[in-house]
């Protein structure tokens, strides 16, 4: 057999067929049912978490505000001025440095308050008392808008001392430490719940908030009286935003059987073993891990490259999600352009391990998005079902690197989302630039209204 039949032989796994797509999208539905259940919560891994934003952005928010963004491998803070429809703002990237992230965790939340005290200072700001709304992308227990629990840290993070605690009471004694700016945390999101509040601040019809970047998540509008699990809901027609925490989706195995050996080995060698693995197959912080292994495994077997490209494929993040993108950003007879790429990583190629190659990056990158249209579909279908008699046309707001920077992703997402959804139904995408952060300030509008 040819090296690049075998590669595809060794790529099949990757391809879902859309009635494999339409179980996976049950099971997520049948997850989402459990997780909202008083019952069916005790052992849910969708955890559905209600966030306490109860209201849509409606144009009259007003006000300045400080937004915190954390959640990724950047930490933002951001300067956000809300008014008459419009919105304006300033920001600052500021690096987390890893010994931060997987440090203790208060050394962690004294770094963020450093990095506010800079900002604030910076914009002028520092004698005045400014009320600041908090994006901390990570799952939270929620009791109150302005009180969030992790319950366990994903993605890259492990810093010590910080699950179970309240995040918005270790921030303010991080702040109180320094002792020199006033802030009061009057909310806090996640990362999903400003992406839609920020895209529902420009358009009305937006009802989900999806984040594809380093990590892979998605909200809801959810009818309060579905949400059994939490006492004392007081208005049973309205609703709530649901922080579904979809990444854990898979946890007890509900998708073995489109777990790879390379998804394995991934999961394995992970900073959180056995966890996330719906995330896992879709973002940006694995993708380029999952292409690195299938390659490793090809050019053990003689497949692709010769052993001199061992070293370097068994370098864990050699080969990085924006090489994929850029990859799959050529066309395969295109080949030079793969070449150039691997060449800066150091991978000497030829024309056949380019082709495969590229077949790979877009195998694993297609797997990404319909495995994140099957979710999207999951939820449509879940908003149709509180009202089955009426057309639903609604908007995705969608933040995050993978959505925004992957030349396929956001295009293979809205054609299978649409697929996936049944008659009735169509959803539209929307990218809300900075939403994540600009949500936080509008959720911080509301409550403060
Ligand atoms: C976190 C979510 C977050 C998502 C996107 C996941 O790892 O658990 O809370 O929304 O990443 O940032």
């Amino acid at each position: 057999m040819s090296e690049f039949r075998r590669a595809c032989e060794k790529v099949k796994q990757f391809m879902l067929g859309d009635n494999e797509l339409k179980t996976i999208r049950d099971r997520l539905l049948e997850n989402m049912r459990r997780g909202l259940d008083r019952e069916g919560v005790k052992d849910a891994k969708v955890k559905m978490l209600p966030s306490f934003v109860t209201h849509l952005p409606d144009g009259r928010e007003c006000g300045t505000f400080i937004a915190l963004d954390l959640g990724g491998t950047n930490f933002r803070v951001l300067l956000i001025d809300i008014n008459e429809e419009q919105i304006d703002m300033d920001s600052q990237i500021y690096r987390v440095p890893q010994e931060c992230m997987t440090g203790t965790g208060e050394a962690l939340f004294d770094h963020i308050a450093k990095c506010m005290s800079d900002f604030i200072n910076r914009m002028g700001f520092a004698d005045r008392n400014i009320a600041c709304g908090f994006t901390f992308s990570f799952p939270c227990e929620q009791n109150a808008i302005n009180s969030a629990s992790l319950i366990t840290w994903t993605k890259g993070f492990s810093a010590s001392g910080v699950a179970g605690k309240d995040v918005v009471a270790l921030l303010t004694e991080a702040v109180a430490r320094r002792g020199d700016i006033t802030v009061e945390i009057v909310a806090v999101v996640n990362d999903t719940v400003g992406t839609l509040m920020s895209c529902a601040f420009e358009d009305h019809a937006c009802q989900i908030g999806l984040i594809a970047g380093t990590g892979s998540n998605a909200c809801y509008m959810e009818k309060q009286s579905n949400i059994t699990k939490l006492d004392g809901l007081q208005d049973a027609d309205g609703k709530m935003c649901i922080n579904m925490e979809w990444g854990a989706f898979g946890d007890d195995g509900a998708l073995d059987e489109w777990t790879t050996e390379y998804d394995r080995i991934l999961d394995a060698n992970s900073v959180h073993p056995t966890k996330q693995r719906f995330e896992k197959m879709m973002a940006g912080m694995y993708l380029g891990e999952i292409v690195r292994l299938i390659l490793l495994d090809m050019c053990k077997e003689g497949i692709v490259f010769t052993d001199d490209a061992l070293p370097i494929l068994e370098t864990p993040e050699s080969f990085g999600t924006h090489m994929v993108s850029q990859i799959v950003d050529n066309q395969p007879r295109h080949f030079a352009a793969v070449q150039n790429i691997l060449a800066c990583a150091d991978i000497g190629a030829i024309r056949r391990d380019c082709e495969i190659v590229h077949m790979v990056c877009d195998a694993v990158s297609r797997r990404a998005s319909y495995m994140c249209a099957a979710g999207i579909s999951a939820i449509a279908i879940k908003i149709h079902q509180n009202r089955p008699d009426e057309y639903l046309d609604i908007t995705c707001g969608v933040d995050g690197s993978v959505y925004k920077k992957h030349p396929t992703f956001a295009k293979l997402l809205k054609v299978k989302t649409n697929e996936l959804v049944g008659l009735g139904i169509y959803v539209n995408f929307r990218l809300s630039h900075d939403g994540s952060g600009k949500g936080a300030a509008l959720v911080s509008a509301v409550s403060t209204r």
